[in-house]
């Protein structure tokens, strides 16, 4: 094995060489819905190809983080380089170079999938046969196509013996538009079925091609850090070859940098002399500062002329634009620097992630965070937790409104910006598809009852339906993933896209504590369901608020008005407990001077929320 990669990367003299060289490469992903068997069919690939050595075997090998094993969903994409000969008995047969990128299924991190198209050429598109194609399979089945990638269709799970096999092979026979012969039939599980599609993938990928050939590019795809070698760039690369000892430099960011070491995934990192077109693999930069190696960009050589070197930038990746919006801090508030840092490292290896500083009465200096989705939050909170050890107390999630103001439309990202003398407010809106057997139809239209769900429509397609439907993505965010789980024994699947901002009858709720506004605990609700959820905030709060010596007002008001309220007493101290017998004078008056005491600490008023009930409320 060794000296076959030895042949194949060493340094290409001619045109005839390399276009041979590239004749032997394919590049790959995996894309599914999640839990449709990804990284199991990528570990049966990668023992099938000795990529792995079978005592090294663990389940979903390509799955590297702890949390993604844990989980059991994968959260990164994952290149890996797999060698394979198609005919061993044929003469003279060379060993092919497969560049396989596992890809996470959630919708949250599709901006990992759409990225990892961009460095392939082919996708196998895979369906558990027990499910049948889901919400996710329809949406990364578009993407790919959109990319141009030849579309290789698999069932999986065959093992389960899935009654109607058939009938999932024939629908994504149909989607892919191939016939049901060219659908293979595997158990990622057993291996049943799994060389003949990675014989497959090779017969139909379309090898790389040379697009400028006398340039040097690649693109970087992803990118994570190391203390020694600084940031490492995933790429591919596109044209030329990129040796170890090139100087190089990053066109959009114009940085120059001597590469600390070059190499490709086994999914470890294996250093090689150089990286040839149609290659992916790895470029150590040395580079420390995440702000000058931009996913999306691209490398070429050092010393080309600036003026020709923007010409040849290779298109990159539209910005992801968050959608969901939570501020973190942290527990410890003088640790804001190590946050900082925390935050700068996790976006090198997660670009959809986005942060600006924040700051919290209650909770001090932060962050707020701009996300893909409800879980990517969640995941983002607890990387931070395991790989930087930086507890974190988070605010609630919240979306982008838009409110015009004096014929002035404006941004609003933070509740707490949000003043209450706005002309009209617009929330974003998603269109929604969801994907369920037909028998809990009803129970999801019963989501209606709970959820802003407009427009919905079902498709009946036999067994199933397919819903379409638009939402505000507020309502998404809270808890409506739980709620379509429970009506459809967990079988219904959802997938949506922002699509639109709208009108709507919204108002901002703020929370006083003793007359003093809790900045933190602001949200923004429908008119008509602002009022109870008034009441839930007031009276949780009464629960976690600790008592006083005076008693405390807590109330919810929407503009002037208070539309809630609750007191939490004072906690009552026996002053007259030294006194023996019946004084009732004595202690009338120990009473009074008490009664005045705590008057005047209510004038002075204020109190400190907490760190502790600031994380009860939020939770
Ligand atoms: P995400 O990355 O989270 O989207 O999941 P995935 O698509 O990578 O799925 P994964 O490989 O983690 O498999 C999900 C579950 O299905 C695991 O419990 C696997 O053991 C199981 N599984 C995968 N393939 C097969 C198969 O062929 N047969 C059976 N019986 N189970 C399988």
């Amino acid at each position: 094995m060794i000296y076959v990669f030895a042949v194949l990367i060493k340094n290409i003299k001619n045109a005839t060489e390399l276009n041979f060289l590239m004749n032997n490469i394919r590049n790959f992903v995996i894309i599914a819905h999640i839990d449709h068997g990804k990284s199991t069919l990528a570990d049966r690939f990668l023992e099938i190809t000795g990529t792995v050595e079978s005592r090294k075997m663990k389940e979903q090998y390509l799955d590297q983080l702890d949390l993604e094993r844990e989980r059991g969903i994968t959260i990164k994409m994952a290149p890996v380089r797999m060698s394979y000969i198609l005919s061993p008995q044929a003469e003279n047969s060379q060993p092919y170079i497969l560049n396989l990128i596992d890809t996470p299924g959630h919708p949250d991190f599709s901006y990992e999938v759409s990225r990892a198209l961009i460095a392939v050429e082919g996708a196998i598109l895979l369906v558990d046969a027990t499910q049948g194609i889901q919400a996710q399979t329809l949406a990364n089945f578009h993407i790919a196509k959109r990319a141009g990638l030849k579309i290789t269709g698999a069932v999986n799970k065959i093992d389960m013996n899935p009654p109607q096999l058939f009938q999932v092979m024939k629908e994504l026979a149909d989607l892919i538009g191939c016939s049901i012969e060219e659908i293979y039939k595997i158990s990622a599980k057993t291996g049943e079925g799994v060389e003949e599609l990675l014989k497959a993938v090779i017969r139909n990928t379309p090898p790389p091609k040379n697009l400028m050939p006398e340039s040097t590019r690649a693109l970087v795809f992803d990118s994570f850090y190391d203390d020694h070698k600084g940031i490492i760039a995933s790429v591919r690369v596109f044209d030329g070859e990129i040796k170890g000892d090139n100087d190089m430099r990053l066109i959009a960011t114009d940085t120059p940098f001597k590469i600390k070491e070059i190499g490709y995934f086994s999914p470890q990192l294996m250093p090689a002399k150089s990286l040839n077109t149609g290659e992916i693999g790895y470029v150590a930069t040395g580079i420390k500062d995440p702000e000058n190696v931009k996913i999306g960009d691209t490398i070429t050589i050092g010393e080309s002329q600036s003026a020709n070197r923007k010409a040849l930038a290779l298109e990159g990746y539209q910005e992801p634009k968050p959608v969901v919006f939570v501020s973190f801090y942290p527990e410890e508030s003088d640790n804001y620097d190590d946050l900082k840092r925390a935050l700068q490292k996790l976006k090198l290896n997660d670009s959809a992630l986005k942060f600006e500083p924040d700051f919290n009465d209650v909770l001090g200096r932060g962050f707020k965070g701009g996300f893909l989705g409800k879980l990517h939050f969640e995941i983002t909170a607890e990387r931070l937790e395991r790989e930087f050890n930086m507890k974190t107390i988070n605010s609630f999630p919240s979306v982008a409104y838009k409110i015009k103001k004096k014929n002035e439309w404006l941004v609003i990202e933070n509740p707490k910006d949000l003043s209450g003398d706005f002309d009209e407010i617009q929330e974003p809106i998603v269109n929604l598809e969801v994907i369920t057997p037909t028998i809990y139809l009803g129970g999801i239209f019963q989501l209606k009852e709970i959820f802003r769900i407009n427009d919905i429509h079902a498709h009946n397609q036999g067994d199933r339906t397919l819903i379409t439907a638009k939402m505000p993505l507020a309502e998404l965010i809270s808890d409506f993933d739980d709620k379509l789980k429970s009506v459809s024994n967990g079988f219904a699947s959802f997938s949506y896209e922002l699509v639109d901002y709208k009108k709507s009858d919204l108002q901002k709720l703020e929370i006083l504590v003793a007359g003093d506004l809790v900045a933190g605990l602001i949200r923004v609700f429908p008119r008509k369901s602002i009022e109870h959820e008034a009441r839930k905030m007031v009276e949780k709060l009464k629960k976690v608020l600790p008592r006083q010596q005076f008693s405390q007002a807590i109330q919810a008001v929407v503009g002037s008005k208070i539309i809630a309220r609750e007191t939490v007493p004072a906690f009552r101290k026996d002053v007259t407990g030294y006194l023996y017998g019946g004084d009732r004078t004595r202690k009338m008056k120990l009473w009074k001077k008490q009664k005045k005491g705590k008057k005047r600490l209510e004038k002075m008023g204020s109190v400190k929320i907490s760190t502790d009930v600031f994380k009860k409320m939020i939770q």
